[in-house]
């Protein structure tokens, strides 16, 4: 008799484990427990014809276990209307410790972004992103680098080799699709359509056709900044881009520029900045310099503002790219720009 009300526990416990809806787990209460043909009620019932020496010890134990079932299914019916429907009512038991739900942020390049949107902001510039997807002539031609320049392969270029893309009709000409390799695209798309004063601070992802190493990667994030107006200088370029450095880092940034070459400024620049880690003094970092390089810059050429349509002569203007990677490397002294985008959450937990 124990085991077979041993047995029956076993039963009614397993039922309720698995019961979908309160009408299935009525179903099992009448199954065990009903008046009639309930199997432990019917073992009540027998209880009457045992000896009396067993009575006692098997009736306690029936109506322990019988006690038991039902305060079973009686939680099962409580958790039920907690938890979704279709759910068993083992994984709706509302007394187990609950889900840890980890919080995710922002990856530090988008946070980086954001903050160098703002700061351009505040300088009065207008935030714009730009197509990645771009064709030879915005990224290449009307930026005075023609086909046959060989200043092309200062951009290892991805071509877009599918048959509907691979030539694209413009009222300039054919040209072939690309992946941008910068965002000085951007100035011409954005001086073809508005008209001087302008204040432009593009941020926006860029391909390389590269190895990557621990300073290459094939994907990366550029700022590009240019300002056109009426008597535009070099002084105006360091003031605002000293001004946005300092902003940046939060303390005062020396600057420095030096000769360079790009095909769509003149004169050109790379501009350094006083290294951070060493106060200018001299270390790892700078490679003993004392200055960091930062970016490319310089005064908008005059072809480029012929490709747009601009009068010669009647505006001049900056322009400047940084990579908004280095930045972010800069800001948290990252070694190897392969993080990044490394997609590995070790890292990323980190900021
Ligand atoms: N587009 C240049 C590059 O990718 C950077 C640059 C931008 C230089 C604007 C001058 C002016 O290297």
């Amino acid at each position: 008799m124990i085991s077979k009300i041993d047995e029956i526990k076993k039963q009614a416990l397993t039922d309720i484990e698995t019961a979908k809806d309160s009408p299935y787990l009525e179903a099992i209460w009448r199954k065990y427990l009903g008046r009639r043909e309930g199997k432990l009620t019917k073992i009540l019932r027998e209880i009457k014809d045992l000896p009396i020496s067993q009575r006692p010890k098997i009736g306690a134990l029936a109506n322990k276990v019988l006690q038991e079932i039902d305060e079973r299914i009686n939680k099962a019916k409580n958790c039920l209307s907690f938890s979704q429907k279709g759910k068993s009512a083992k994984q709706g038991d509302i007394t187990l410790p609950g889900e840890k739900v980890e919080l995710g942020h922002l990856h530090p390049l988008t946070q980086m972004r954001f903050k160098v949107a703002e700061i351009f902001a505040s300088l009065g510039f207008k935030i714009l992103d730009g197509n990645e997807l771009e064709t030879e002539y915005y990224n290449f031609e009307a930026l005075n680098i023609p086909a046959s320049h060989p200043a092309r392969d200062m951009w290892d270029t991805f071509f877009v080799d599918s048959p509907q893309s691979s030539l694209l009709k413009s009222k300039k000409g054919k040209y072939k699709l690309l992946l941008r390799t910068h965002t000085s695209s951007m100035q011409i798309r954005v001086m073809e359509k508005e008209k001087p004063p302008l204040r432009v601070c593009v941020i926006g992802r860029c391909f390389r056709n590269e190895a990557t190493d621990a300073s290459h990667e094939h994907t990366l994030y550029q700022i590009e900044g240019f300002c056109v107006d009426k008597e535009v200088s070099v002084a105006n370029l360091i003031y605002t881009l000293r001004g946005f450095l300092s902003l940046l880092f939060e303390r005062e940034v020396k600057v420095r520029l030096r000769p360079s070459y790009f095909p769509f400024t003149e004169p050109s620049f790379e501009m350094d900045f006083s290294c951070l880690n060493c106060q200018g003094k001299g270390c790892s970092v700078c490679g003993q310099t004392g200055w960091v390089e930062m970016l490319g810059c310089g005064m908008i050429h005059p072809k480029v503002y012929e490709a747009v349509g601009y009068a010669t002569g009647q505006y001049s203007g900056f322009a400047f790219g940084i990579g908004l990677d280095r930045l972010v490397m800069m800001k948290n002294q990252i070694d190897d720009i392969r993080w990044l985008h490394s997609g590995d959450l070790r890292f990323i937990k980190q900021f």
